[in-house]
């Protein structure tokens, strides 16, 4: 197979231009117009911004795609993870009337970049794939003799509920929220080019938390057939290119002073804090986040160049509806306010 690809650089950048393999999205340019909106607004009223990218990338395998190869996950981290910083406003509103100032000021705007049908802030917890969710499903009711439909909810789980659309009211009031959805690695690198080069103007007051798992390996535009490969033709013999690493365009050029977190996924123990590691050395960003697949909700390993902590959430902690997130981003907001206010 002859390939014209983009060599890539020692930090996985290509030396040419990074994208230049990977066709746009047909949205890039309305997309694009909707973050710069959104980062305006905010910045202009002095907010922090993160990009938060959840859910897997998919690689076609046909350009009329019927088949692709996925990268697996739900979205519950990222989903997870993009409520804490807005919710830390209002909870801090709550608690802290006197100092509304100083917290409103560390209340985060978000960028959600998403793969469609994953989790997403605040309605994920009507979710079924959310396994502590309420059904929508189990809380509407028909009545058939008046053909209505009538709300009925569990008496417990009335608390939790009334929570969840209190806060996702208010950050919709606020517009704190952008969410932007991807299905292919093509979406996702061009939208997490645009969203990256948009929170550009704020330099160290920007965070991109990168929770997407994102695939590797791909076909090439020029060897995907236009229509579903045929069985009749025997197994088909597939040659995968290699992803550049866009982690090291990323920090290094396109969101060059933001506080970057990256995501290290192993299923292998024996290797995740040692890959973790190479992957700060070898892309100079500010943390990376180690987690193994089958531990992943009660187990984090949080890696800076300067330190190493683990999170863990206990059984009870879990049973009374914790979530991991919650210490994460109370541990990365603090890492974040440190970083956004020293020069070096
Ligand atoms: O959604 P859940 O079910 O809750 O699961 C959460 C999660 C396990 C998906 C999440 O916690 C996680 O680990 N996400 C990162 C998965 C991943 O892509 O890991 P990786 O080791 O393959 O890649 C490491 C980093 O390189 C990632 O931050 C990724 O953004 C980046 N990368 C990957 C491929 C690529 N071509 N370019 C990149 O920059």
């Amino acid at each position: 197979m002859n390939c014209n690809y983009p060599q890539t650089n020692d930090l996985g950048a290509s030396t040419e231009d990074e994208l230049a393999e990977f066709s746009p999205p047909k949205l890039l340019h309305e997309t694009k117009n909707k973050i710069f909106q959104f980062v305006d607004k905010h910045y202009t009223n002095n907010k922090r911004i993160v990009v938060v990218t959840s859910g897997g990338t998919a690689v076609p395998l046909e350009n009329k795609t019927v088949r692709f190869i996925d990268n697996f996950s739900t979205g519950t981290r990222g989903s997870a993870a993009a409520e804490y910083p807005l919710l830390y406003i209002i909870r801090s509103l709550i608690s802290y009337l006197a100092c509304t100032r100083y917290f409103l000021q560390a209340g985060y705007a978000v960028i959600f970049l998403h793969r469609v049908k994953t989790l997403i802030p605040f309605r994920r917890h009507l979710d079924k794939n959310n396994s502590k969710g309420l059904s929508l499903l189990d809380i509407f009711q028909l009545n058939p003799s008046s053909g209505s439909v009538s709300i009925t909810v569990d008496q417990s789980q009335i608390p939790q509920l009334a929570q969840v659309l209190k806060d996702y009211q208010s950050v919709q009031r606020r517009q704190m929220l952008l969410c932007v959805e991807f299905v292919t690695l093509c979406d996702y690198l061009h939208y997490l080019r645009a969203a990256a080069e948009a929170i550009q103007p704020l330099g160290r007051a920007a965070m991109i938390f990168l929770a997407a798992a994102v695939s590797d390996f791909y076909v090439p535009g020029y060897a995907l057939p236009e229509h579903k490969i045929q069985s009749a033709h025997g197994p088909p013999v597939i040659h995968l290119r290699q992803v550049p690493k866009m982690l090291g365009c990323l920090a290094q050029e396109w969101a060059k002073k933001a506080f970057v977190v990256s995501f290290k996924l192993e299923t292998d123990h024996s290797l995740l804090v040692r890959k973790a590691r190479e992957a700060l050395d070898k892309y100079k960003h500010q943390v990376v986040i180690a987690n193994l697949l089958e531990n992943r909700r009660t187990k984090l390993e949080v890696i800076t160049s300067q330190d190493h902590c683990t999170l863990t959430l206990m059984k009870e902690e879990l049973e009374g509806g914790k979530e991991l997130e919650e210490k994460l981003i109370a541990d990365l907001v603090v890492r974040h306010n440190q970083f956004a206010n020293s020069d070096t």
